[in-house]
């Protein structure tokens, strides 16, 4: 069985999850669902990013222990994707022991290769960004474009890695490996960032209550992004016997926004680890509400788990992943889920499905006990196919509509409710419901449980229901 390992960012627990972070997993739960189906023996991780600033300023603000409010907090963002249907293999946690030890385990390989070395750091830093900035990506008075607010003025003895090390040989690694780094665009991106001049980065801050502290100057604390990119070490278990046939991740998902960290950072922690490069490192596009970014000073952030409770994880994911090819931005708008969900799911799918089984009940005509697999349904739709693989989840979607268009047209034009030769109709119930069984494997991967319910109604395994009953708009 091939091993198939697959990561996304984790999250900031400083608040709760919205509709933006909600895409990455959805999209995530999506992919572990078909290669679950293609036969791959999946690893899905996730998890909190837990050591940032911000943690401990959003704790000390409510007046809470900061250890307290960590479990609290990792413990919504955990059980906010359970709530989506969401099942990742590993929820990783970035204060847990396991992490603490692995992270200051690295960090003495790195400093042991001559990777790392001390200096003074005299410079901006974005406590939002959790990124030390430079003037000339800022607004007027120091002000980050992203947060809104003035970056802090640093001056401070830190440790610094030697990224400039490996500018010429990411940059050979990136033209030499197509897949390395997708959609093109991002991966245009990436060697523009690496045609600058590349600076070698602090990677701990002074004196801080909060975080893993240097394992060779304990009067520091790692920098929050080392210490979270290496989450997708320990997450796979480094010091486990499988880590080996793990390693590396096959498929790395990320928002556009934390593409450097991912395609610049995070490599050249690998290269001086001497490990293994992720095959894929796949940047997402960004959600906006109405056109605005999603902030909760702009009063607009959506709860996934509100849309859930209202419409079901069904329609989320499917609305999410079907208008907006995945690499693109995109606007979420509740009554284009709806009327998404109806149209697409309710209609062209589920009454195409009630329609045959009710039929055969009625007739008495048993539909067959037995369909075409997975694997067979997505040799015979190789475009289906090539778009999952090459996650353009919206065309693999906009593929099996047409087909199932296709086979409500010709429903509607046999009107089999009015024919009366028995042995035509078998046939035809058949072939339709053969047809169906096949559209519920594509549709799998977006709607799990529910295709495997549609393939019981199918076989008569189970009674006729309606699967996806018709969202009335409020
Ligand atoms: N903790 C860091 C990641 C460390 S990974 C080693 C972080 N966390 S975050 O909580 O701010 O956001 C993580 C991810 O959430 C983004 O990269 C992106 O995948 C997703 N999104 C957050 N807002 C989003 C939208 N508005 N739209 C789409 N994805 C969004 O950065």
């Amino acid at each position: 069985m091939p091993k198939f390992y697959l990561t996304t960012p984790i999250f900031y627990i400083n608040d709760i999850p919205h509709v933006g972070h909600a895409y990455t997993m959805i999209a995530a739960s999506v992919t572990a669902r078909y290669h679950t189906l293609l036969g791959d023996d999946v690893f899905f991780l996730t998890g909190t990013d837990e050591n940032s600033q911000k943690t401990l300023a959003k704790a000390t603000e409510l007046g809470k222990d900061p250890a307290a409010f960590t479990d609290e907090m990792a413990m919504k963002w955990s059980t906010a994707w359970a709530a989506l249907g969401i099942t990742p293999n590993r929820f990783i946690r970035t204060t847990e022991n396991e992490h603490r030890h692995t992270v200051a385990e690295l960090l003495k390989t790195i400093n042991d290769t001559g990777d790392i070395y001390k200096g003074k750091y005299d410079g901006l830093y974005c406590i939002g960004c959790e990124e030390f900035k430079n003037e000339k990506d800022l607004l007027a008075n120091s002000v980050c474009p992203l947060h809104l607010i003035p970056c802090q003025q640093i001056s401070e003895e830190n440790y610094f890695f030697r990224l400039s090390k490996y500018r010429d040989i990411l940059i050979r690694y990136i033209k030499e490996h197509e897949e390395f780094i997708k959609p093109d665009i991002r991966r245009n991106e990436a060697l523009g960032f690496l045609r600058q001049d590349l600076k070698d980065i602090s990677i701990s801050r002074p004196n801080k209550r909060w975080g893993i502290p240097l394992p060779f100057d304990k009067s520091h604390v790692v920098y929050v992004w080392f210490d979270a990119l290496m989450n997708y070490i320990t997450g796979a278990g480094y010091k486990s016997d499988s880590f080996q046939k793990l390693w590396p991740p096959d498929l790395q998902f990320i928002g556009k926004d934390i593409l450097k960290f991912h395609v610049i950072i995070w490599p050249a922690i690998l290269l001086s680890l001497k490990m293994k490069l992720p095959k894929t490192i796949f940047a997402h596009g960004f959600f906006t509400i109405a056109g605005q970014k999603i902030s909760k000073s702009l009063g607009n952030v959506i709860n996934p788990i509100s849309i859930a409770q209202k419409y079901g994880a069904t329609a989320l994911t499917y609305y999410l992943l079907s208008g907006i090819p995945f690499g693109g931005d995109g606007d979420f708008d509740e009554r284009a889920l709806i009327e998404r969900y109806n149209s697409d799911l309710a209609n062209t799918y589920g009454n195409a499905i009630q329609r045959i089984a009710g039929l055969s009940t009625q007739r008495g005509i048993m539909l067959p006990s037995t369909y075409k697999d997975f694997l067979t349904v997505i040799a015979h739709n190789k475009p289906y196919q090539s778009a999952m693989d090459s996650l353009q989840f919206s065309a693999a979607i906009e593929y099996t509509q047409n087909l199932l268009a296709g086979v409500n047209q010709v429903i509607n034009k046999e009107a089999p409710w009015k024919l009366t030769n028995r042995e035509r109709l078998a046939f035809l119930l058949h072939n339709w419901a053969a047809q169906l069984s096949d559209a519920s494997y594509l549709l799998e991967p977006f709607i799990g449980e529910k295709a495997q319910k549609a393939r019981s109604i199918l076989t008569g395994t189970i009674p006729t229901e309606s699967i996806f009953p018709k969202i009335e708009a409020a």
